[in-house]
Parts: C-alpha cells; sequence; structure tokens
C-alpha cells in the first residue's frame, strides 16, 4: 500500500462523515474524552504525520476512532469493544480492507494501559495517533483533563497518605490512581519516555517540563511556603 500524505476527495468525504458521527456520540461526554479531545487528538495526529510521512487517511480515522468506545467507560471494561463499533462503521463506508486492519488495530491498541505493559501497535500511523493521544494528556491541558477526571470519578485531589503506585500489570492499572496528583507520577510523567516517534519526543519535552514546574508549585502551596 503506498503511504498518501494527502488525502483523495473521497478519503475527505469518508473523513467528514465520521468526524459528524464521532461528534455526535462523544459530545458532551464528562470525563475528559469527550469530542474537543478527538478533536486536538487529531490536530496533533496530523502535524505528527506530516513530519513522520505516516499515511494521513489512516492515521485521522485512527484519531478519530481511538477512544469511541474508551474501555474505562465500557462495562467489561475491555478494548475489544472500541474496535468491533470501529470495524462495523468502516465497513460502512466502503474503506479498504486494509486500511480497516489497520485502523482496528489502532484503536484496539492506543491506550494507556499501566507503567509498565507493553501495546501490540503494528504500524508507524499507530504511532502517530499514540504519541498524539498521549501529548494530549500532557502539559496545560493534561493537566486540566486529570483534575476533571478525578472530578468524574470522585478522587481526592491529593492526600500525603496515599502512596504512589506503579501499575505492573492492566489490572493492577486499573485499579491505582487513587488521587488525581498520584496519576501525574502513575501516569502522565512517565509519557515523555514512551513516546514512539521523533516529532512526538519533540513535541512531549515541552509539556513534561510544564506539568513538572505545576507540581511544583502545588507542592509549594500545599506545604503553606508560597
Ligand atoms: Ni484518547
Amino acid at each position: 500500500m503506498v503511504k498518501a500524505t494527502r488525502l483523495t476527495s473521497k478519503q475527505k468525504k469518508i473523513i467528514n462523515r465520521t468526524e459528524e458521527y464521532v461528534k455526535k456520540t462523544l459530545l458532551g461526554e464528562g470525563s475528559g474524552h469527550d469530542w474537543w479531545h478527538i478533536k486536538r487528538v487529531q490536530q496533533l495526529a496530523i502535524t505528527i504525520a506530516k513530519k513522520e510521512k505516516a499515511d494521513m487517511f489512516i492515521v485521522r480515522l485512527g484519531a478519530l476512532l481511538h477512544d469511541i468506545a474508551d474501555w474505562k467507560f465500557q462495562t467489561d471494561r475491555t478494548t475489544t469493544s472500541g474496535m468491533l463499533i470501529a470495524k462495523k462503521w468502516l465497513s460502512g463506508q466502503s474503506v479498504e480492507a486494509g486500511v480497516t486492519k489497520k485502523v482496528c488495530n489502532i484503536v484496539e491498541n492506543s491506550s494507556f494501559k499501566g507503567a509498565e505493559v507493553e501495546d501490540g501497535l503494528d504500524s508507524l500511523e499507530g504511532e502517530v495517533v499514540q504519541d498524539a493521544d498521549r501529548l494530549d494528556a500532557m502539559g496545560a491541558i493534561g493537566i486540566g483533563r486529570t483534575f476533571a477526571y478525578g472530578g468524574f470519578k470522585d478522587r481526592e485531589m491529593y492526600n500525603p497518605d496515599i502512596k504512589v503506585k506503579m501499575a505492573k500489570s492492566f489490572e493492577e492499572y486499573k485499579k491505582a490512581g487513587q488521587t488525581t496528583v498520584n496519576h501525574f507520577y502513575e501516569k502522565l510523567l512517565l509519557l515523555k519516555d514512551r513516546m514512539n516517534t521523533k516529532t512526538g519526543r519533540k513535541l512531549a519535552e515541552r509539556r513534561h517540563k510544564f506539568m513538572e514546574q505545576f507540581l511544583q508549585e502545588f507542592f509549594a502551596e500545599w506545604e503553606g511556603k508560597k
């Protein structure tokens, strides 16, 4: 398959329909995985894809569908259901099988499953989408999203008595993160070293530094030093 960095008019139509579909499904979702997260991830993924010369059609479909049924909100808490929804949607759009397969791999494998858990992404396009998704969990946006998610889950913002836990399995990760500030140590500050692409790594540096500064201020204020 030839990697195309520009979309054909048929591909543009499919992207537009997919945007409408995802927007309708996720608009108003209250936990930080709403339509605007998808929109930001798509934009970041486009930026990275251009530099990394990834296939733009696959990257955009993957970015748009990557949270279509986020495992955190599924009753069985698995990643399979999102992949099946994506597959059904793409077959309804007459997307060719090779593309569908790659997009489904992205939907199934792009989310973070714990500090020491490997994922099964099998394409550059998947790596681009994963980098974009991880970048949106970092920096100013990442901080905002983390506190919004903590509120959604009724978590304490911070509790010095609850220690940070590094997850060694997906099961452990699902149980961890008892406070919002711990989540920075259990996930967000690890993301910088888990970027797949050179462009992703570069973008992550700045966002990482900003989170470190934020935490420094947070603890100084917590202890009444500032
Ligand atoms: Ni996401």
